[in-house]
């Protein structure tokens, strides 16, 4: 039993991550607001490229500061420990700013999922202008994992503003989208299309006035859990978790996962994603991001164990 339980807390340790991470070629890790997706053995990273000076976009009353949107990354992993660099999976594009992917634009926390039906890699991400005021979730789908993804357009789910998103896949190969609505003040989970590059009119409004962003959505058991931080631009804050017995809610706030010393700022950190622990039912990597809000491209990483235990989310970055 003693080293059943040491030799799990190896494993869990060596997927932790604190600091940048670096990739096979001894490259940082450029992979911002990220998430993972598992398929056929190997696990592909995707997340925001960041690169260039860090501006502050005048006349905004928040901290909005920003960097040239620098595309899509993909890494590949079979161990969650050594990254192999795929290349740029979705390119920005330049010169433009009226067009989605421009660098002067943004392109926020790209989440993918594998459609077993068409056989397709769906990417779903966050398109904005530099003010926020667009709020508009992007499509792109691909044949391959690592991409190229080729870019269909941009929309608001059902009318709504979408900013902050994830995509979760259920068992049953639903996917859902979740994003904060509302000016941030709400958010929704609206059910995709089967071929997951639309949303269905099919959705629940959740943590309604709750201002909430950095949804990560997972399943342990029977129940769905959904951890979110507070609106406070690049600055951290404390995260919550909310459970529901479906991924549409309603959802149930529980409180703040995490625990010991800078519980109350989430280590500094914001939530992206929670990865299943390969092979271990019940627990799970919580991965977050340590944004440099004055050198945005110097942002680097937090992936902590997470557990869930007799129903209570606990992550313990100490
Ligand atoms: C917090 C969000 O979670 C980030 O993805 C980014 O949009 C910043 N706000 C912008 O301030």
């Amino acid at each position: 039993m003693i080293f059943f339980t040491l030799g799990l807390v190896c494993d869990l340790q060596a997927q932790t991550v604190r600091g940048q991470l670096l990739d096979r070629g001894g490259n940082f890790v450029n992979a911002h607001g990220a998430g993972i997706m598992q398929y056929q053995g190997t696990y592909y990273l995707f997340g925001e490229i960041k690169t260039g000076k860090t501006w502050l976009v005048a006349g905004q009353q928040w901290e909005d500061y920003r960097v040239p949107a620098g595309g899509v990354s993909c890494y590949s992993s079979k161990d969650l420990k050594h990254w192999k660099y795929e290349g740029v999976a979705l390119k920005p594009s330049t010169g433009d700013t009226s067009k989605d992917l421009d660098t002067g634009r943004v392109i926020e926390r790209p989440k993918v999922i594998y459609n077993q039906r068409t056989n397709k890699f769906v990417m779903w991400m966050h398109i904005d202008k530099k003010d926020y005021s667009y709020s508009q979730s992007g499509v792109a789908v691909s044949d391959r994992p690592q991409g190229p993804y080729r870019y269909l357009h941009s929309l608001k789910p059902n009318g709504n503003m979408s900013r902050d998103m994830t995509l979760f896949q259920d068992g049953d190969g639903r996917a859902y989208l979740i994003y904060s609505s509302e000016q941030n003040k709400t958010m929704q989970v609206c059910l995709l299309s089967n071929d997951y590059l639309s949303p269905t009119t099919l959705y629940r409004r959740i943590l309604i006035g709750r201002n909430r962003e950095a949804p990560a959505l997972f399943k342990s058991g029977q129940k769905y859990y959904l951890i979110t931080s507070a609106c406070t631009g690049w600055s951290a804050n404390a995260a919550f978790y909310a459970v529901a017995d479906r991924p549409l809610g309603p959802y149930k706030v529980i409180g703040n996962p995490c625990r010991g010393t800078g519980s109350g700022l989430t280590y500094n950190a914001q939530s992206t994603f929670v990865l299943p622990s390969p092979g271990k039912p019940g627990q799970f990597i919580f991965m977050a991001d340590r944004w440099n809000k004055l050198d945005l491209p110097k942002s680097d990483y937090l992936w902590l164990p997470l557990k869930v235990a007799s129903g209570k989310v606990v992550i313990d970055g100490n």
